[in-house]
């Protein structure tokens, strides 16, 4: 499959959240998907347990049942925003309202175009965390985070573009149900749409400076 050969550090410092420049059209196929799980599951888990699943759709008439489930989840604004959540005004006031907003509508958009991405991916997580322990939280989300962002590096190094989407919590259940997920066992950590890029130029994003995030020796 073709790649982009990209040095790892700017594979690490380009893989944006990609949604207007999703290209909708060049379908994706099976054999470069496969490539890109294959280096996912090289990522790390607590006690190597690997508790992952992968659902990756790709079926036209799958894809829209899928999209239909997710346009009657997350369409409140207030929900998508994450504005009531404690914290909220402490994200605004680091990174600004103008980055927020353009967000929030590249987020509206790949909503509104889900059914038409090549591939859907659902990274899931063997065992539920509403009743978890702190400790089996981390355990947990940590066991599947490094797989999907490994997934999406590679992806990124082959032409393809990705975004970390979270709108699986608004209808879990119902995407459970439309793909045989047994919703009681199993998680869905997220919602990867997957499409080759409109160009490939990405940049590093714009995040805040290190110094003010970073604490040597103490907080
Ligand atoms: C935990 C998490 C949840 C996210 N949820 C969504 C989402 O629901 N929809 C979406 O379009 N992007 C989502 N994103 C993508 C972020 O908005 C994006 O990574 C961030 O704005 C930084 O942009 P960049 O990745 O292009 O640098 C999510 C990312 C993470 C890590």
């Amino acid at each position: 499959m073709p790649h982009l050969n990209l040095s790892a550090d700017e594979v690490l410092s380009t893989t944006r959240a990609v949604r207007k420049r999703l290209d909708l059209r060049r379908p994706v196929a099976r054999e470069v998907l496969k490539e890109c799980l294959e280096l996912a599951i090289q990522a790390p888990t607590g006690r190597n347990r690997q508790r992952w699943d992968f659902i990756v759709v790709t079926d036209p008439e799958q894809r829209r049942a899928l999209a239909e489930v997710y346009w009657h989840g997350p369409r409140d604004p207030l929900a998508l925003s994450a504005s009531h959540l404690p914290g909220a005004n402490f994200t605004r006031a680091r990174v600004g309202e103008h980055i927020t907003s353009k967000t929030y509508e590249g987020l509206h958009y790949l909503l509104e175009h889900l059914h038409e991405v090549p591939a859907l991916v659902i990274p899931c997580i063997r065992g539920r965390t509403e009743n978890a322990s702190i400790l089996e939280q981390a355990n947990t989300w940590g066991s599947i985070l490094p797989a999907v962002w490994s997934f999406m590096l590679a992806a990124r190094e082959r032409g393809l573009g990705t975004a970390w989407t979270t709108l699986s919590p608004f209808c879990e259940r119902e995407v459970a149900e439309l793909l045989g997920i047994p919703h009681e066992e199993i998680m869905q950590a997220a919602l990867i749409p997957v499409a080759y890029t409109i160009g490939s130029d990405f940049r590093p994003g714009p995040r805040v400076p290190l110094a003010q995030v970073v604490h040597w020796e103490r907080w």
